[in-house]
């Protein structure tokens, strides 16, 4: 199939080089030069494993141009971001809004537009299809619109994206996701077809779901700490029972990263705008902003004042395995850190550029001098924290790296 992709971040790279990958004609745009000819050289911008092999193995072609992307191919996937705004009005929709109207006016014949940014429940239905319908162009003839989800998570999102438990397709009326149904056909896993406001909220309601799991279980992490119970091994009890399940119970600083925190937060605005508080995903919200202070909690057992002490971080990335820090645990704690006065010294494999920009203040070294500090603070559970030598140090672990409970001191936030 001609497919162009709108959008050339992180969920439109992958979803752009896979699609590529498996024979299909890919035209990737975006208003970033750079980022164009960054994909042209075979190279993506962001750190995503597996991402600049296949973009070596299976040129895209890559443009700013729209018109000509849309021009090409029938179906354009939509995979630009939908930023976080301020606090009550979590979703800003501006960039989407322009993209659909600029792509109105370049439609000569009939293309199918894909949904995968990820937006509010009716907002496809309410704002997207009025503004491709406008200026006389007709739903059904000169254009069809669905919402497909996207479920990938980074680190792994090209797995994600070739193997996926499910895919959903959101259709304005029967029929209009066909193509698509036939463009997935391969991947060998269910497919749903509904309605477009229930397709967006079926990614909302998976965020929150997954958001909620990580909570519930720092909760109960938090309890066990208190009663000296470890919580691992009470979640690998609880995760035998197929009902509940091991994934996602793993206890610790809580959940970050630019998807889990900004959906829920987009999910409690909208439950609130339509007159409804939503308790759960409230909690789960307040629980996880907290979370990360029960490090430094736990850190001035030991050390009571902060004030000019060494203390060290071992990881700044959200989560292993990538170099973004957006909503990053790092960040409340250094901000912590730093308003105790303490000095902060820190490593990471591949996001220490990119916390620089946020803080930089602080000391950035390698693994080994951080270990020289007065205290360790281990934020993410990359594997190579794994193979460190933690003896004789005092160690506050937010992410169970198994090997740093030979430090004199050791303290786990939920163990
Ligand atoms: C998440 C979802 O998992 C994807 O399905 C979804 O497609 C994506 O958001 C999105 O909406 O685009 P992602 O943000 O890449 O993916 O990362 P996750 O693997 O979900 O991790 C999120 C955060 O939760 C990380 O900070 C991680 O350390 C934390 N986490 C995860 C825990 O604290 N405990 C766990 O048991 C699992």
């Amino acid at each position: 199939m001609n497919i162009s992709i709108i959008g050339a971040g992180y969920v439109g790279l992958v979803t752009g080089a896979c699609l590529a990958n498996l024979g299909n004609r890919v035209i990737l745009v975006d208003v970033d030069r750079e980022k164009i000819e960054s994909v042209k050289r075979g190279r993506s911008q962001i750190y995503e494993p597996g991402l600049d092999e296949i973009l070596r193995a299976t040129p895209v072609e890559a443009t700013h141009d729209l018109a000509y992307a849309v021009e090409n191919t029938s179906i354009s996937f939509i995979c630009v971001g939908t930023p976080t705004n301020a606090p009550e009005d979590p979703i800003d929709l501006e960039a989407i809004k322009e993209l659909i109207r600029e792509m109105g006016e370049t439609l000569n014949s009939h293309h199918l537009v894909v949904v995968k940014s990820t937006v509010p429940p009716g907002t496809t239905e309410n704002v997207l299809l009025p503004l491709l319908g406008s200026n006389g162009r007709r739903a059904g003839r000169d254009f069809s619109i669905c919402v497909n989800p996207e479920f990938l998570r980074e680190g792994s999102a090209m797995k994600d994206f070739l193997h996926p438990d499910r895919i959903i397709i959101g259709e304005a009326k029967g029929g209009d996701g066909d193509i698509l149904a036939k463009l997935y056909q391969d991947f060998g896993c269910p497919i749903l077809r509904c309605d477009l406001r229930t397709a967006e909220m079926i990614k909302y309601a998976s965020n929150a779901f997954l958001a909620t799991k990580i909570s519930f279980i720092n909760e109960i992490g938090n309890i066990c700490k208190m009663l000296g119970i470890d919580a691992y091994k009470v979640a690998e009890g609880m995760g035998y029972d197929e009902r509940i399940n091991s994934k996602f119970l793993n206890a610790g600083l809580g959940f970050g990263g630019s998807c889990l925190p900004k959906d829920l937060k987009a999910l409690i605005a909208k439950s609130r705008g339509i007159g409804y508080e939503p308790r759960i995903l409230e909690e789960t919200l307040k629980l996880n902003e907290e979370q990360p202070l029960r490090m430094i909690a736990l850190l001035k057992r030991h050390l009571p004042s902060l004030k000019d002490r060494r203390i060290g971080i071992l990881g700044l990335a959200f989560k292993p395995n990538t170099d973004d820090v957006r909503e990053s645990g790092a960040i409340k704690v250094v901000k912590a850190l730093l308003a105790e006065g303490a000095m902060v010294t820190a490593y990471d494999p591949k996001a220490l550029d990119n916390f620089r920009k946020l803080f930089p203040g602080i000391e950035y070294t390698a693994a080994e001098e951080v270990l020289k500090c007065e205290a360790i603070l281990i934020l993410v559970e990359w594997d190579e924290f794994n193979h460190l030598d933690y003896r004789g140090k005092v160690v506050i672990d937010g992410r169970r790296i198994t090997k740093a409970k030979e430090a004199i001191i050791y303290e786990g936030v939920c163990w």
